[in-house]
């Protein structure tokens, strides 16, 4: 074998023991067909979808398709090149005007997809002279955002605001050239960030902030605007990031700023000069998903239903849990990773499928089962979920 295949090994060593050691396979799951925006067919049998990030159910909505089809029909499948050398298309300044009127703020930038989103803002607004300060439990898009920067990055404790101010104290003069960096809704456990303590520590140093709202736009705050909205501190937030392809349901990703200035920015960011920019469907089904998102409270409340009823049930069945009620619930079991291959997989074959996340991608070190909900899923789904997660318990106790 050639040898620049040599430092995959260890990976694929451990993926071949985990499947021998569990006799089960979770890394070539196939969705043979989607049924709707909660249901599909896996191992040729119809499974309830419980790990998609598909938190408003928009992927099916039929104003949203009708508004893909019929751009599709009008402009065609992509458009085949950057918006820097093929030029923007009225859509995508629509929606960049619309983004700039839901968050009220005078700059929106539009990208193909939110790690690309975060991968230009976190590489160029900072250059070599200035800092990062990043939560540790960050997305990856971040954190490869500042890989592709020059700025000298700092993590700080998970939703720890003593722990960032001690570090913004230590950096003395550079503070003012400081980006805080953290998001509104974990992905992997489903808490919210400190938001508040966070802008007043900010505030006190001078620095600026950066919020990422992948999975709160849609979900948190009473016009879906995400935590910033929900704790009433949009006016203090420097830069929100966020993406399409979770409450939103397409894919492609944006940054609002309350300052105009962005629009500086906009031709230095290689990844937004260097890419294919969203497709005529995407960029339509998008506008139309964030006019529903406007229009309609009835999804988040939904949604916010569905979230209580299940952590509500696994913690009343003793499981551990995130640490407060989400659309993003982690189960931690005391397991370790082949056994919690082995219940993730039993979740399977009652039906139910959920995210399998392996360290070192979890926050806690340890394999977590991640549930996300929709606000498309019915009482008898979340009731079949409960049901399924029972059933485990029952194998953790009397294996
Ligand atoms: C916090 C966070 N930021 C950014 C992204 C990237 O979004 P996209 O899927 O649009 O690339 C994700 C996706 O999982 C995310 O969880």
């Amino acid at each position: 074998m050639m040898s620049l295949f040599d430092k995959f090994l260890p990976l694929e060593e451990t993926r071949t023991e985990l499947v021998a050691g569990s006799g089960v396979d979770p890394f070539h799951v196939v969705v043979e067909k989607v049924v709707s925006a909660t249901e599909a067919m896996i191992h040729g049998r119809k499974v309830i979808m419980a790990g998609t990030n598909n938190y408003l159910g928009l992927t099916f909505d039929p104003e949203c398709v009708a508004a893909a089809c019929t751009a599709l029909r009008e402009e065609g499948t992509g458009t085949t090149g950057s918006r820097m050398a093929n030029g923007s298309y009225a859509a995508h300044v629509a929606l960049e005007n619309e983004l700039a009127v839901f968050f009220n703020c005078p700059a929106a930038i539009v990208f193909s997809t939110g790690y690309i989103a975060n991968l230009a803002i976190l590489s160029t607004l900072v250059g070599p002279e200035d800092v990062i300060l990043l939560d540790v439990d960050c997305h990856a898009s971040i954190y490869d955002g500042t890989r592709l920067g020059a700025a000298r990055v700092i993590r700080f404790r998970h939703n720890d605001p003593a722990d960032l101010e001690k570090r913004l104290q230590r950096l003395g003069q550079r503070v003012g050239n400081t980006l805080v960096v953290v998001e509104g809704i974990y992905s992997m456990l489903g808490d919210r960030a400190p938001l508040r303590e966070i802008v007043d520590i900010k505030n006190r140093f001078g620095a600026t902030l950066l919020v990422d709202e992948a999975h709160s736009l849609g979900v948190l705050g009473q016009q879906g605007r995400g935590l910033a909205e929900e704790l009433g501190v949009e006016a203090e937030v420097d830069f929100i990031t966020g993406t399409f392809s979770k409450s939103l349901g397409t894919i492609g990703g944006f940054c609002v700023s309350r300052w105009p200035e962005l629009e500086y920015a906009r031709y230095a960011m290689r990844p937004y000069m260097f890419t294919a920019s969203s497709s005529p469907p995407l960029i339509s089904s998008t506008r139309k998903a964030l006019e529903i998102l406007c229009r309609s409270t009835a999804l988040r409340k939904k949604l916010w239903d569905n979230a209580t009823q299940l952590y509500q049930g696994l913690a009343a069945m003793g499981f551990e849990l995130g640490p407060e009620i989400s659309p993003v619930i982690a189960v931690r079991l005391p397991a370790s990773v082949s056994e919690t291959t082995v219940l993730w997989n039993e979740l399977l074959s009652q039906g139910i499928y959920v995210n399998l996340v392996l360290p070192p991608a979890t926050p806690s070190g340890g394999p977590l089962l991640r549930c996300s909900l929709s606000a498309a899923h019915s009482k008898v789904q979340i009731n079949a979920i409960l049901d399924a997660f029972s059933l485990i318990k029952e194998k953790l106790q009397h294996p």
